[in-house]
């Protein structure tokens, strides 16, 4: 998050009628009912808080839980932390590179798969740990990798 970004979120949260909790609390329920804000709520949603679009385009920046574009239909999370990227997450994240075809925090053109960054899961004792689709995996290597990816059909 830039300098800009961080002044746009304090903007945000300082002059939004009920504060930053009615920006979020809109932003949340978006998000809910539509898995992603799209851009065409922007304007929307910056006139009823009377703040400016780039103050609502930076709080969703500044927050993980938001994004403006749609999920992908299965989404790859391979944790890039110590544990795990000493532990074969380099291999994973190179199989994963060459068979989708996209790098880290990216999706395929076909939106059918996205691969996200973790910072642990909590799941070190295993490590390499993945989640795919909310399900965690443990000790994953290339070959298991290939064979839950395999699986999916759709
Ligand atoms: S470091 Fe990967 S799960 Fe903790």
């Amino acid at each position: 998050m830039g300098k800009s970004d961080k002044k746009s979120l304090k903007a945000a949260q300082g002059s939004a009628p009920g504060g930053a909790g009615a920006l979020l609390s809109i932003l949340h329920d978006i998000m809910a009912e539509s898995g992603c804000i799209p851009k065409e709520r922007i304007p929307e949603i910056a006139g009823k808080l009377n703040l400016s679009q780039a103050e609502v385009y930076g709080a969703i920046s500044f927050y993980r839980d938001f994004r403006m574009t749609p999920p992908a239909r299965h989404v790859i999370r391979v944790c890039q932390a110590e544990s795990c990227m000493s532990r074969g997450a380099k291999e994973l994240n190179s199989y994963l590179e060459t068979r989708l075809g996209i790098k880290q925090g990216s999706a395929t053109p076909d939106n059918r798969f996205s691969v996200e960054p973790v910072y642990c899961f909590g799941n070190c004792a295993a490590s390499p740990s993945v989640m795919i689709d909310g399900k965690l995996y443990g000790r994953v290597d290339a070959e298991t990798l290939k064979e839950i990816l395999d699986a999916i059909k759709d």
